[in-house]
This record gives structure tokens, sequence and C-alpha cells, in this order.
């Protein structure tokens, strides 16, 4: 009673502050950016805020005790959870909002200017661990969980370097791609051996049209995936099919469109190490460091989950900027000559029935949308150099989601970085696309053909979306 009471007083505070920030900071923004000079991203919920918390605002529609969830929601979300908050013992973030900051991609330790090489502290990537033949290391998991409540032994920690080579655009001007190298030391038991093990690490993943995904046409994905063939691009689509509990899903959510879900549970269960009634075990279960460990016990409930699966959901996106700009438009035509489209795809709809949330709200607002994700949502090989070494449910190791391009323009505003692809190598656009090789080695090729101002036009178009 005492606890909820205090929260209820602090989730008012909160709220209070929050839409007085909001409030006159988005004015403010909403002003400079004049409606003609920008376009609707998703339809109903497309937001006009191009501020820091351009990714983090509730959709036009969300009111009334849709946007009291909703803060609630956030609230969960951010709060950085103390071991009473269920904590731990081991895990691999405080809260969802330490590596999703602004519910955006929180820039890794180990790409900030002052990190070097070595061992990390918090490092908001999430570290994946794999024996050589696919399988896991036993009381490890998938996860490595770097962080650990007192009087705990984190599982191991990670180390990065990195290897780097110059090349140039026939016109002249370098570019240089930077490769990261991994080790894990300091492994609580049992020590892995190098040549056992498989690291993989990815940055987080920006939540810009959520909900919007959740609620893609898997028919309209399908005729997309049977359409997808440009043998004359050497591009074919693949569409992730997930099989859970003896039903088939298509996979929308995640780098390897190995989700069909936001993965709250998951999320909350593996990342921040808070049990929940699905996932009621500790993540460390089974580790000698941990027997008899006594905290079990359901730490988050499905209502409280499924409000930050509604606060997911229900987040706008950004509208594009700055249409009319000769640049953005010169841009726009090359984005297309490059034949990014094929796999980008500018243009797709949501279904026609409201998806429904983990305890069953429908959000009937997101239904029957039209909305510009910049993305296929298929799997594509993407050659030799992004190759991670491990399969993830029906995609290879070589195979990559398209990442949905909404919103990309702002992540330097939100977040305040530009580092782009599944593990951050690209430190700018030029270097993302530098590094499309395999089905999109064609692209990649005609964006390199290009001269200097072509290519900024096409990065001016980026930053448009
Ligand atoms: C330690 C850092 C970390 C924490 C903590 C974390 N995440 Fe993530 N999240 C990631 C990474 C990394 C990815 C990308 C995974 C991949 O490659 O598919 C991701 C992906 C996601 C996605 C998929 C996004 C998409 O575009 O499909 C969702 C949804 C998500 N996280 C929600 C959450 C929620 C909810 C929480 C809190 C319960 C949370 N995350 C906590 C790092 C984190
Ligand atoms: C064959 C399909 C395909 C084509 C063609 C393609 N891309 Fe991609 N793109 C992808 C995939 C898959 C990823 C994710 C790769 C990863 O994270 O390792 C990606 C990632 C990106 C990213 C990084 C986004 C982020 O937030 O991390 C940018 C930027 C990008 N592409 C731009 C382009 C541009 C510009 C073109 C045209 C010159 C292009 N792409 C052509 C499939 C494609």
């Amino acid at each position: 009673m005492d606890k909820n009471r205090k929260h209820s007083n602090h989730y008012a505070v909160m709220l209070l502050c929050l839409t007085a920030f909001c409030a006159c900071n988005e004015d403010e923004l909403v002003i400079k950016n004049t409606p003609a000079d920008s376009m609707p991203s998703a339809g109903t919920a497309t937001v006009y805020n191009i501020g820091q918390s351009a990714y983090d605002t509730p959709a036009p529609w969300v009111t009334g005790d849709l946007l009291r969830r909703f803060y609630a929601g956030d609230l969960l979300y951010d709060r950085n959870r103390g071991t009473e908050g269920g904590k731990g013992p081991l895990y691999a973030g405080s809260s969802c909002g330490s590596c999703h900051s602004n519910a955006g991609r929180t820039l890794p330790s180990m790409y900030t200017p002052d990190s070097g090489s070595g061992t990390m502290g918090f490092s908001s990537q999430l570290v994946y661990i794999t024996k050589q033949n696919g399988g896991f290391f036993r009381n490890y998991g998938r996860v490595l969980h770097d962080q650990v409540i007192k009087g705990e032994k984190a599982e191991g920690k990670l180390a990065a370097w990195f290897t780097e080579e110059t090349f140039s655009f026939p016109d002249g001007e370098t570019y240089r791609l930077q490769t990261p190298h991994y080790r894990i030391t300091d492994w609580y038991a049992d020590s892995i051996q190098p040549e056992d093990l498989i690291i993989d690490v990815h940055i987080p993943l920006r939540h810009v049209g959520m909900g919007q995904i959740m609620a893609l046409d898997p028919d309209e994905l399908r005729r997309l995936a049977a359409q997808s063939n440009y043998p004359e691009y050497g591009i074919s689509g693949r569409l992730s099919i997930i099989s859970e509990r003896n039903k088939q899903y298509v996979g929308m959510g995640g780098n390897k469109a190995h989700h069909a879900d936001l993965t709250v549970e998951l999320g909350f269960s593996s990342d921040l190490g808070v049990t929940s009634d699905r996932y009621p075990l500790e993540v460390c279960e089974g580790q000698s460091q941990n027997i008899g460990y006594s905290h079990y016990g359901i730490q988050i409930t499905t209502r409280e989950m499924e409000d930050v699966d509604l606060y997911m959901s229900c987040l706008g996106v950004p509208a594009r900027r700055n249409v009319n700009d000769p640049a953005v438009k010169r841009g726009e035509a090359n984005f297309f000559r490059a034949q990014c489209q094929l796999c980008h795809t500018p243009t797709l709809h949501t279904r026609q029935d409201a998806p429904v949330l983990l305890n069953g709200t429908r959000l009937p607002w997101l239904a029957n949308q039209t909305i510009h994700p910049y993305s296929d949502f298929l799997l594509h090989d993407m050659g030799k150099g992004l190759d991670n070494h491990v399969r993830t449910g029906s995609a290879y190791s070589y195979e990559w989601r398209t990442t949905p391009l909404w919103g990309v323009g702002l992540q330097q505003t939100v977040n305040s970085h530009t580092r782009f692809l599944h593990d951050g190598r690209a430190r700018n656009f030029i270097e993302a696309i530098m590094w499309h090789d395999g089905e999109g080695a064609v692209s990649r090729e005609l964006f390199r053909r290009m001269n200097k101002q072509e290519r900024d036009d096409l990065i001016a178009f980026l930053n448009s979306l």
C-alpha cells in the first residue's frame, strides 16, 4: 500500500514535469518546422517534434486514460531499478531507458571518445555469447550479464578493439571503415576457451514506429517477399518465420526479424534481471554463485508490463522534415537511382484489425494506416563483413533485417551520436552505406560511383527521414 502511494505521488509529479516541459519545448519546435516543409511518416501517429524527445512523444491520439497509462509505462521503462525493484542479481542494464535513452540508441561506451580499448563498465549493448556449434554455455545463457548487484560477480567483461582501413571514392574523397574485435575477460566461473566462443555485440535499436511495426500486415510482407527478387541487382529478400509453441508468426522486430512482439517480458527478465509470471526464474538461475538465492518471486506484473508495451506502441513517429529543400529532393532521386528502395521500402500499410497488447488492450488507431518506414522488414544477405557467425531464429549469420530508416536523421539530436548498423561500427551514413555488401553490393557500388554532390544530396535526404 505505502509503496503504491509513494509511486503514484512520484508519478503525478513526473507527469506534471513532463507535460510542462514538453508543452513549452514542443510549441517552439513545431513552429520552426512548418507543416508545409514536412511530410507525415505514420498517418495519424505522426508527430512534429524535432527536439531531443522526437522519438519519445505520444502519438496525437493518445489522450485520457491512454495517456495516463502511456506515462506510467514510460516511467517503468525509464526508472532505474535498484535491487528493491527486483533488478539483478545479474543484469545488462538498470532500466530499458539506460540502453534506449529517449526511446533511441544510447551511445555504447566502447564508442565514447575516451573509452579507448580495454574492458567496459556499463556498455548499453547486448553481448551475445554462443558456442561454435550454435549452442549456449551452461548456466550463462545467451546474453552475457556484465553488470551485478553488490556481492555478486559478473558473468564476464567485454573488451573491444578496432582495426581500420582507408578507401577512396573515384573522385578522391576518402572514407575509413572500422572493424570491431571482441574478447571476454573475467569469466565468473569456468573459463570459456576463445576457440569455443562466438561473441556477437549489438547496439540498441531506435523505438521509432514500434507500434506500427507490430501492426504491419503479414500478408503485405508475404507479397513483398514473393516480389522481392531482383536478379539484375542481386537482391532477394526473405520473410522471417518464427515458430513458437506450435504456432508460426512473421517476425518483424529485432535486427534478425526474430521477434513477433515487443519483447517486454524478455527484456525485463534477460536485460534487467526482473522476474515475471512468464519468466519467474532469475536469469542467473543455476549459477554456482547463486545457489540458494532467495529473492525469487514476481517482480513485475503483467499489467505493468502491458503499460510498457502500451508506451512503446503509442509512441509517435517524427514527420519528415525539409522535404522541399532542393538538396533533399535531389537526394531522394539519388536514393532511388542507387536502388536503396528495393530494401528500404518507402511505403507499407498496417493491418485492418486493431493490434492487441499483452493483457488484451486494443489500439484501433494503429489499424489501417499508410506508413513510411523505409524498410521491407525482410532478411537480406549482407555479405561477409557483417556476418556475425550465429544463426538467430530463421536468419542465417549473414542475414539482417533491413533497418527501418524513419527518424534516422534525428538520431544525432536525440542521442548525440551517429553510430549505425547492428553493432554500431559505422560512424556516419557514408560508412553505413559502404558496409553494405552481398545483396547490398550493387546499391553500395551505385552510391560509390556518384560524385560528391550526389552523395551529399543522398545524405541530406537520409537526414530528412
Ligand atoms: C543492455 C542494454 C539494453 C537494455 C537494458 C534493454 N534493451 Fe532493448 N535492445 C537492446 C539491443 C542491443 C537491441 C537490439 C537487439 C537486436 O539486435 O535485435 C534491443 C532491441 C529492443 C527492441 C526491438 C526493437 C526493434 O526495432 O525491433 C525492443 C522492442 C526493445 N529492445 C525493448 C526493450 C525493453 C522494453 C527493455 C526493458 C525491459 C529493454 N529493451 C532493455 C538493448 C537493451
Ligand atoms: C539488399 C538490401 C539493402 C539495400 C539495397 C540497401 N540497404 Fe541499407 N540496410 C540493409 C540492411 C539489412 C541493414 C542492416 C545491416 C546491419 O545492421 O548490419 C541496412 C542498414 C542501413 C543503414 C543503417 C541504419 C541504422 O540505423 O543503423 C543505413 C543508413 C542504410 N542502410 C542506408 C542505405 C542506403 C542509403 C542504401 C542505398 C545506397 C541502402 N541502405 C541500400 C539493407 C539494404
